[in-house]
């Protein structure tokens, strides 16, 4: 059988990685479509090469642009690409627009489809992600859920149940199999003269908070004001989206703000295993984070990822200052003492022992 692994962007090619190391561990006959959604080397190649994985045989290089155009030369190219090489069974992983048009392409083609993290919802329809993971897990055949609460919203959704699979969320494959490494080849800290537990890590990035002048002036108020309160440095490798808002709105960096550019998966788990703790609006964030154990407070008004906020290593915090700094305050005096809820670390195995089994044309 022939597997597809379509992928474009920096959360996918790393939660894309235990599967893709599984087709080569067994021999499967698999290849890897990269529309190039994310093509800036430390979005991009960085993480191909530190999680060595293959060359992607098909790149469309698709690049930046609006939704209607990102999806539209995607899904002209990933239908050509289908069309020759005919998989048996296409995998898309999140809620991008790289999955969208992947899964879209392969289904009208009369192909199955694979969706891995499905069955998430912060049912905010403003958010663009919501769109593509609804659309996305209800033109799939086999659906992967990290837990049992995704399960259920897919079955309250009317979707079959024989169609969906709880293997947990390949990002704890990721994170087990990076940690030790990271550990001994991350050179960050140093770098960056940080000690551990000395220092907060931000990440954000998303369309609802960055393209808003008030709601991005909002979130970067809130940084300084952790700085005034700690005298701790926040460290924020920045997305280029979000550099290219602040430029554009004319915004000033706060005080004790350190803006660097995006880093490698190694230095960024590195740094998030030895931070004080985490703000970020990013998902893939808010579930490391949870297995770290490491507390978050998620700069937003609701997450896709609520297991976290129930395990309590997460809270919604919104981007109003004053709110910002009084979860920062509860999540500091936290016990770190709950249970990771996203799987065991052998959710690539899973999803490939399922598609072995019933993944045939
Ligand atoms: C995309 C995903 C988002 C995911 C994020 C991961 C969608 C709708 N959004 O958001 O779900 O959380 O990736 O990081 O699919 N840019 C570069 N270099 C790059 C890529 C982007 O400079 O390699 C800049 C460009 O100015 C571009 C902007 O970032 O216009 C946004 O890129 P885009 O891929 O459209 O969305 P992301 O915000 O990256
Ligand atoms: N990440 C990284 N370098 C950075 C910031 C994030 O390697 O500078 C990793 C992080 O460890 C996580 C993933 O990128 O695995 C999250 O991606 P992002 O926040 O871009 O997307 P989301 O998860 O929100 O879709």
């Amino acid at each position: 059988m022939q597997i597809c692994i379509i992928l474009g962007t920096r959360p996918e090619i790393i939660k894309m990685s235990s599967i893709i190391r599984e087709c080569q561990k067994r021999k499967i006959d698999y290849f890897i479509l990269h529309t190039n959604q994310h093509y800036s080397e430390n979005l991009d190649r960085i993480f191909f090469k530190e999680l060595e994985l293959p060359k992607p045989k098909y790149n469309l290089n698709v690049g930046s642009g609006t939704h209607a155009e990102e999806t539209g030369k995607m899904l002209i190219g990933i239908e050509k690409v289908l069309i020759k090489e005919k998989p048996d069974i296409v995998l898309v992983q999140g809620d991008t627009n790289t999955v969208l048009a992947g899964a879209l392409a392969a289904v009208k083609l009369g192909m199955k489809v694979g969706h891995i993290e499905a069955g998430l919802r912060s049912y905010f329809r403003e958010m663009p992600e919501e769109i593509n993971r609804i659309l996305t897990d209800h033109c799939s055949d086999f659906l992967f859920t990290s837990t049992k609460k995704a399960k259920d919203i897919l079955l309250s959704e009317g979707i079959p149940k024989k169609r969906v699979f709880v293997t947990g969320n390949t990002i704890v494959d990721a994170v087990y199999q990076n940690l030790k490494l990271a550990k001994k080849k991350s050179k960050i800290l140093d770098k960056l003269k940080l000690k551990k537990e000395n220092y907060f890590l931000v990440t954000v990035h998303r369309q609802e908070n960055v393209d808003k002048k008030e709601r991005l002036e909002e979130i970067l108020e809130s940084l300084g004001l952790i700085y005034a309160k700690f005298n701790l440095p926040v460290i924020y490798p920045i997305h280029p989206r979000t550099r290219k808002m602040i430029a554009r709105f004319d915004l000033s960096i706060p005080k004790g703000v350190r803006l660097i550019e995006p880093i490698g998966f190694l230095d960024f788990l590195q740094l998030q295993a030895n931070t004080k703790l985490v703000l970020t609006d990013s998902g893939g964030v808010q579930e490391e984070s949870c297995i770290l154990k490491i507390p978050c407070v998620t700069l937003r008004n609701n997450t896709e990822r609520p297991e976290t906020l129930e395990v309590g290593s997460n809270i919604l915090a919104g981007a109003t200052p004053k709110k910002v700094l009084r979860c920062v305050s509860r999540m500091l005096n936290k016990k770190r003492n709950w249970k990771n809820p996203f799987g065991d670390g052998k959710a690539g195995e899973e999803i490939i022992n399922i598609i072995q089994k019933y993944g045939k044309k």
